[in-house]
């Protein structure tokens, strides 16, 4: 039998998880992977955390962690919130584990020996302040292709291309602002352009792909394809096994997509070959549409390079989802964390949300009115109001009991054969990934279920024929039996709740619509399916928007900690520029029994004049720095919001000197 093998991007351990990322891969995934699974087809869902590269050193520095530490944070709550949201993954595995520093040391290797890798000499950026080398992340500038400001050395988030930092306009460090120099370092460099030709034909032969994924793809051939660097200087990351590279480790978007590999192998190490080897095997990449270069193209130019592998049988990349109209953003706080909203709501009104309005064909916008209107009007009102006046009526007039049908009449059968129809529609949206469309058919079939029951007038029929009562609840109830394995790919919380109520044992997807319900059998406990969301909860999410919880995201301390710094309440007595710069100001204060130097990025908040006499908070104890040739003996306390400054000021006359407590 063959295989379908499903993979969802491999999150960055740098952050948590929220609603943007789970548009874009996990939740599509997920319920794809469900729906296999329910079909009894041979399918994994494989997955893991993305550890290496810049985005775990810059996170690290930026929480006051280290690489390790901040790697097993995000891991752990990435894949609590991942369980919690019931993602299901065969194997959830961790781009720092051994296996996967092995299997992408021998994936460089056997490229490397075939003649697909080579060194050279090149000039990268460097930064003389931070004393490193600005791969990626660590450098910030102008876009070549579309001009924004605030690309990022690998990628561009805007217009999406690979970058390298190179080729970015007016560069600067992304540490500390400075603009860097060229130093000259040597990497090892994939030869991407050997494999063009036969990239193009097989990009061409897809043509089932979605468009948009097609055409960028194709549009990387134009330009022709040039050799990348696939290493870099850094001491976070999987080492190049080549003893001349010493230092040198493996870019993280080279072994990101390997761990695919090493996590199949992770989940069996005799059967994963079947899944990566044969040709029956559909390997299936979710992902968003920043992914979609690497897994179109390198990708599958390294799996081409290596020889053993299959290529991937689709790439169904979705578009961006953005929040109350804007994009989600980490450092503008403008996000939904899953983990934060698991601890308000039940998983499955937002699963149900998020998939219908997915971003398959084009960006779109979760709102949280849309939220609370999907909630109560769709899910309530729809699904929940249709199974809960089904059940509750056979607990409340029948004893509780699923009663026996009598004659079925043209109605009921046409209700009937509406579920086989709408199994089989619903499978074929979701081979074809149209998961939104297979969601409305379901509801539309339990809009139906209404419609038959207002029609049919069960109140009235237990006053007038208890046998066509019987045949109409019997109806009634295999119809809420059958949704709820048509919703258990996208809404399996739900789903559980209804197989409890009528006591159901497991179905596959094949018998929907072929089974019987028990008649006779006694229900379990009636629940409710969805409850409602009220205006004010939602009032309550909304106003979390960009609101500056930064500093929740750091490690936490204890009093011993907080006791070393030394705060002081301190005088501004002498204010002067720093030559040369914009922004620095040298400040002298006051602090009760000495003065102190402090270099300040204040300049463009506050004219010197305003600042005399100012009692400001001042760290005492910090290590003594230069900073533009100027000597700082410790640091002034300021509010940051976005780019307005505001200086912590004392609110009462009080001593300069005075210990902050
Ligand atoms: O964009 C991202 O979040 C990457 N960490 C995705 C990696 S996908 C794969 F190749 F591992
Ligand atoms: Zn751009």
């Amino acid at each position: 039998m063959s295989r379908i093998l499903v993979t969802s991007a491999l999150p960055y351990a740098n952050g948590r998880i929220h609603l943007g990322h789970l548009a874009g891969a996990y939740l599509p995934a997920d319920i794809y992977a469900k729906y296999q699974r329910l079909k009894k087809r041979d399918v994994i869902h494989i997955c893991g955390t993305d550890e290496n590269g810049v985005q775990i050193t810059i996170r690290a520095k930026e929480e006051g962690l280290s690489p390790r530490q901040v790697a097993d944070k995000y891991y752990k709550d990435i894949k609590e919130s991942f369980e919690k949201f019931g993602i299901e993954f065969d194997n959830f595995s961790r781009t720092s584990r051994p296996i996967h520093y092995k299997t992408a040391q021998e994936f460089f290797l056997r490229l490397y020996q075939k003649g697909y890798i080579f060194p050279k000499k090149t000039e990268q950026l460097y930064c003389s302040r931070c004393k490193q080398f600005l791969p990626d992340r660590y450098v910030e500038g102008i876009c070549p292709y579309c001009g924004y400001d605030g690309a990022r050395g690998d990628q561009c988030e805007v217009c999406g291309r690979w970058l390298e930092p190179l080729m970015l306009k007016k560069p600067r460090c992304r540490t500390c602002n400075t603009m860097p120099t060229r130093k000259t370092t040597k990497h090892w460099f994939f030869k991407l352009n050997l494999f063009q030709k036969e990239l193009e034909k097989w990009i061409k032969s897809k043509k089932d792909w979605k468009e948009s994924v097609r055409s960028f793809a194709l549009s990387w051939f134009k330009e022709g394809l040039e050799p990348r660097p696939i290493t870099r200087d850094l001491d976070w990351g999987i080492p190049v096994p080549l003893t001349e590279a010493k230092g040198k480790v493996l870019y993280v978007w080279f072994d990101a997509p390997i761990g695919y590999i090493s996590s199949t192998i992770e989940w069996n190490k005799e059967g994963w070959k079947d899944y990566w080897c044969e040709k029956d095997t559909k390997l299936i990449h979710f992902m968003g549409k920043d992914n979609i270069v690497f897994h179109a193209i390198v990708w599958p130019a390294m799996l081409m390079g290596h020889g053993d592998f299959i290529l991937p049988y689709q790439i169904p990349a979705n578009e961006f989802l953005n929040l109350e109209g804007r994009p989600f953003s980490t450092s503008r706080n403008w996000a939904v964390w899953l983990g934060d909203y698991l601890k308000e709501f039940e998983p499955d009104p937002l699963r149900y949300t998020l998939t219908m309005n997915a971003p398959e064909r084009g960006d779109t916008d979760f709102t949280w009115d849309d939220f609370m209107s999907r909630n109560n009007n769709e899910l309530s009102d729809i699904l929940g109001n249709f199974a809960n006046r089904t059940l509750s009526f056979i607990k409340k007039y029948l004893g509780n009991v699923v009663p026996h049908p009598s004659k079925i009449t043209a109605e009921d059968r046409a209700l009937l054969d509406k579920i086989i129809e709408t199994r089989n529609t619903v499978g074929d949206f979701i081979e074809h990934f149209e998961l939104k469309k297979a969601l409305r058919e379901i509801m539309a079939l339990a809009k139906e279920g209404n419609r038959y029951f207002d029609y049919m007038k069960p109140w009235v029929l237990m006053k007038a024929d208890t046998k066509r009562l019987n045949t109409v609840i019997h109806t009634c109830t295999t119809l809420v039996a059958n949704l709820g394995i048509l919703i258990q790919p996208f809404l399996p919380f739900t789903s559980k709740k209804i197989k409890n109520m009528l006591r159901m044992d497991k179905k596959c997807w094949d018998e929907i619509g072929c089974f019987e319900v028990g008649k006779g059998k006694e229900l379990g406990a009636v629940k409710i399916l969805f409850n409602r969301v009220e205006k004010e909860r939602i009032e309550i999410e909304k106003s979390k928007l960009g609101a500056h919880v930064e500093k929740l995201l750091k490690h936490e301390i204890n009093l011993e900690d907080f006791k070393k710094l030394d705060l002081r309440i301190a005088e501004i007595r002498q204010v002067e520029k720093v030559k040369g710069t914009k922004k620095l100001l040298k400040l002298k204060v006051f602090l009760g029994d000495k003065d102190m130097q402090i270099v300040a990025g204040i300049g463009d908040d506050y004219d010197t004049s305003e600042l005399i006499g100012k009692k400001i908070v001042v760290l005492t104890n910090l290590e003594p720095k230069l900073i533009h040739g100027e000597k700082s003996e410790g640091m002034l306390l300021a509010a940051v919001e976005k780019s307005k400054i505001s200086l912590v000021v004392a609110d009462k006359d009080i001593a300069a000197g005075s210990p902050i407590r």
